[in-house]
């Protein structure tokens, strides 16, 4: 597969070569350069591309669409109840149908199984948004803007994921990492530590590219000395209400309050989190928790006072989702 990534789909990076995630970082530069100084070209103007989503979604959603809107091409939406997946029309067969009208197409929904199926008969690149596995466009943002904010070489940098260490995020930071050669660390407790088969796959990419990969359950250990500390929600789209209160439970001595920003022992730290964020008792879903388990704190997987702290960098890595996923755009198709 060559790594200009021409015609290529994302599904998970477990397929993808260090080089060929150096090529769409490159890229991801470029663009938001070119975009910063007006000098941007309309390489996509003429494709038409497929945005699916059977979850609701913020960033990922607009990140496509202003993507693809800033190179030239058009987008359809189809949101989680307006389209026959699944209820009247297989995956096999709706892919079928939409590569025939589409050139590339996105799809974010529950079980990876299905995100494959679809690019297996697609016949144009299919682009993971999220699955309960992985969030490949997700990693492309957060290691672009960890390189932004850290002049060490990729290779010397250092991460920690603290929380659901299973969920699609943390298993992609994992295989980032992983991949890239970084020093990667996951912060859980046993219980939701990855599964062995991704862990030993991921230390196999690290044999690789050197990386230095930790899972541990005490937080402390899991943040010392890095660079920038991750974390994500608590409880994922799709998983049950009623998982709120174990997790709070097994998950409090990983949030990311004062005391585990201090315990990185480096002040110049960051702290990021892909998106939405529940920091405070703000939203409906933050207050109900809040008053529920009031010794939580004002906030839940991060505390407000982090959260609205200098070191948080939550909100370049949102604008990152854009030029990345326009780097994997225009890679694709331009
Ligand atoms: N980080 C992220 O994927 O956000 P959305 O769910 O808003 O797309
Ligand atoms: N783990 C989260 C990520 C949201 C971007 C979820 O799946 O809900």
């Amino acid at each position: 597969m060559p790594f200009n990534n021409r015609n290529r789909s994302l599904l998970s990076l477990v397929h993808h070569s260090e080089r060929d995630l150096h090529y769409l970082l490159d890229l991801s530069r470029d663009l938001k350069r070119a975009k910063y100084s007006g000098v941007a070209r309309r390489s996509l103007a003429g494709k038409n591309i497929a945005l699916i989503f059977e979850k609701t979604s913020t960033r990922t959603r607009c990140a496509f669409e202003v993507a693809a809107y800033d190179e030239g091409a058009h987008v359809t939406y189809i949101d989680p109840s307006s389209s026959q997946i699944g209820h009247k029309e297989s995956m096999k067969d709706t892919a079928r149908v939409l590569g025939r009208m589409y050139d590339a197409i996105e799809y974010r929904g529950a079980s990876q199984a299905i995100v494959e199926e679809l690019a297996e008969y697609a016949g144009v690149p299919v682009f993971n948004g999220l699955t309960d596995e992985f969030h490949p466009t997700q990693m492309l943002a957060d290691v672009l803007t960890m390189t932004e904010h850290c002049s060490k070489p990729l290779h010397e940098i250092s991460y920690a994921f603290v929380g659901d260490g299973r969920n699609n995020v943390g298993n992609s930071l994992l295989l980032v990492g992983a991949k890239l050669g970084m020093d990667v660390r996951i912060g859980a407790p046993k219980a939701l530590w990855p599964s062995e088969e991704h862990v030993a796959m991921c230390r196999g990419f690290a044999e690789e590219s050197g990386a230095r990969v930790t899972i541990t359950d005490d937080p402390k250990e899991a943040v010392r000395g890095v660079d920038f500390i991750h974390t994500d929600v608590w409880v994922s789209m799709g998983e049950p209400i009623e998982t709120w209160g174990e997790r709070i439970d097994m998950l409090m001595p990983f949030q990311v309050n004062p005391d585990l920003m201090a315990a990185a022992e480096n002040p110049r730290v960051r702290f990021m989190h892909c998106l939405p964020a529940f920091h405070n008792s703000e939203t409906k879903v933050g207050r109900q928790i809040a008053e529920q388990y009031p010794h939580l704190g004002n906030g839940i997987e991060v505390t407000e006072d982090v959260f609205e702290s200098p070191a948080n960098i939550a909100f370049e890595q949102a604008e990152n989702r854009m030029h990345t996923i326009k780097a994997l755009l225009v890679a694709a198709l331009g």
